[in-house]
């Protein structure tokens, strides 16, 4: 065998590998689904809180999460039927996702822990942000831009784990910017955290508008129908990078010269605004995330 067919075998067996891996991920926790469908045909509480409770890992992070300013608006809450009453549709299947979510993100055996923790806390982040900036447009479809900016990385909690073998990557931080690290893994794993993430979000069933997000979250403008979820999911996880310093002193965030910040007429001042936003609400997320 030359040393090329060598090569050829070892990317084609890489890939195959790493397409298991992500195969091999659990579906998402379908009770996304049913407190959806519940809350669509307006059920009774008792009713949404019986599907909920089935799940004890997710009812503890649900009630975690519904205490901190973002999701709860500071209010109290000690038990899961206040959560449901007191955070309201959109939020509490805001929290039900987050919750769903964040089993994803926890570590692999591979990774370091740290690398996790980052991923997940640059994912929720990212979410922050695309409701924040949904919200002041008074988008139609502040859930789904959510759901989509939550998920954008999903691709990298399976791909991550080759990136550090055959990348040298640091996760959350790497110092290429988002197209130079989709060519970087394309070049060296025949695959990219986007067409990944894109893959294993269609595998979960999420919506249409959500997996097309995902998979060209670093690349918007290729999206011809519908493109605001990707351009939110672009601009969210730009504006969260830009507020680590070392991603921003090496890419740095120029609003005026990026077309999709022009599109949709975001400048440096309504950024900085957007930033401190980001900050308050992460401080008051931060630890609940840490449970
Ligand atoms: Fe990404
Ligand atoms: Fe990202």
């Amino acid at each position: 065998m030359s040393c090329n067919e060598v090569k050829a075998l070892h990317y084609e067996l890489l890939l195959k590998d790493i397409l298991a891996t992500a195969e091999k991920l659990p579906p998402f926790p379908d009770v996304v689904w049913k407190v959806m469908s519940l809350l669509r045909k307006t059920a009774p509480v008792q009713e949404i809180e019986q599907v909920i409770q089935y799940d004890p890992a997710i009812t503890a992070r649900i009630l975690m999460l519904s205490q901190s300013a973002f999701y709860g608006r500071k209010t109290k809450v000690s038990s899961l039927r206040e959560a449901i009453f007191v955070l309201g549709n959109q939020k509490l299947m805001q929290v039900v996702l987050t919750s769903c979510a964040s089993r994803f993100f926890q570590k692999t055996g591979k990774g370091s822990e740290g690398d996790e923790r980052d991923l997940w806390y640059h994912s929720v982040a990212t979410a922050v942000t695309g409701e924040t900036m949904a919200r002041q447009r008074k988008h139609k479809k502040v859930l789904t831009i959510y759901t989509a900016c939550l998920l954008h990385d999903i691709g990298k909690t399976v791909l991550n784990q080759y990136a550090k073998v055959y990348l040298h990557l640091r996760v959350a931080n790497p110092k290429l910017d988002g197209r130079g690290l989709i060519s970087a893994e394309r070049k060296t794993l025949g695959i990219d955290h986007q067409e990944l993430g894109e893959l294993i979000a269609r595998r979960w069933q999420f919506p249409k508008e959500v997996v097309e997000a995902i998979g060209h979250h670093h690349n918007p403008q290729a999206v011809t129908h519908d493109a605001d979820l990707a351009m939110v999911a672009y601009m969210a996880d730009r504006i969260v990078n830009d507020m680590d310093q070392e991603y921003a002193e090496t890419n740095p965030l120029e609003p005026e010269k990026d077309p999709v910040f022009a599109q949709w007429k975001l400048d440096s001042a309504d950024i900085e605004k957007l930033q401190n936003k980001i900050v308050d609400a992460m401080e008051g997320i931060q630890h609940f995330l840490n449970n």
